[in-house]
């Protein structure tokens, strides 16, 4: 399972970088105000300096909602990094547009997934990644995993290479899970991360083996 960070936060993004285990970032407009980056050219800057912090993919997503201009910002984002994977909305024009992507060979994440209708529909346009939003789907009272579970049954049984990247991950259980069922990529916060850290019994462990280790000095 590839692990990635969803945060325009570059402290962040070197906190998890450094961890050893990061796979990628995914970031979209809400992040992005969230950290102040404002106007075009600090975005273009914002996304260059993400890419050369960490080593994997980095979803940077477009603003257009319209097919043409869907395809005159993800052709500039792609061009600005080869680690850049476009992230478009799940509407009518950008299912063409992940269509014409991957007939370019630009990558692409689908993002806005919230039934498995749009996953397949995206899949059969060729998107590299689908992004289902577990945490918001969990918020209004249905079941997030149960989504991401018929997501990869529907791929297995006709062997889409899309992978599902389960996103709106806001708790450790929720990488588990995600785990469990086979999601290829969650992305999460920071802290969703490092949570899977925490043991007590770990904490219990070490302190009783270095308080043997001092008695024997
Ligand atoms: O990657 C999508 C993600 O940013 C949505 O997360 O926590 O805003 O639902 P959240």
């Amino acid at each position: 399972m590839k692990f990635f960070v969803d945060t325009a936060n570059l402290d962040q993004i070197k906190e998890a970088q450094d961890l050893g285990v990061l796979d990628g970032v995914t970031t979209n407009p809400s992040l992005m105000a969230k950290e102040g980056i404002k106007g075009d050219a600090a975005v273009i800057q914002h996304y260059i300096d993400i890419c050369n912090i960490v080593d994997g993919d980095v979803s940077a997503e477009v603003i257009a909602t319209d097919f043409e201009g869907i395809i005159k910002e993800g052709e500039a984002l792609a061009s600005l990094h080869e680690q850049i994977v476009v992230k478009v909305p799940m509407i009518k024009d950008g299912v063409k547009a992940l269509k014409y992507f991957s007939s370019k060979g630009i990558r692409t994440n689908c993002t806005l997934i919230f039934s498995a209708g749009q996953a397949l529909l995206a899949a059969k346009a060729g998107a590299t990644y689908i992004s289902p939003f577990l945490g918001r789907l969990d918020d209004i009272s249905t079941d997030g995993l149960n989504l991401i579970q018929e997501i990869r049954t529907i791929f297995d049984n006709y062997l889409f290479e899309t992978e599902i990247l389960a996103a709106s991950i806001r708790h450790p259980m929720h990488i588990i899970d995600c785990a469990k069922i086979g999601a290829d990529v969650m992305t999460g916060p920071l802290s969703a991360m490092t949570a899977l850290l925490n043991h007590p019994l770990t904490d219990i462990g070490l302190e009783k083996f270095l308080a043997d280790h001092a008695k024997n000095q």
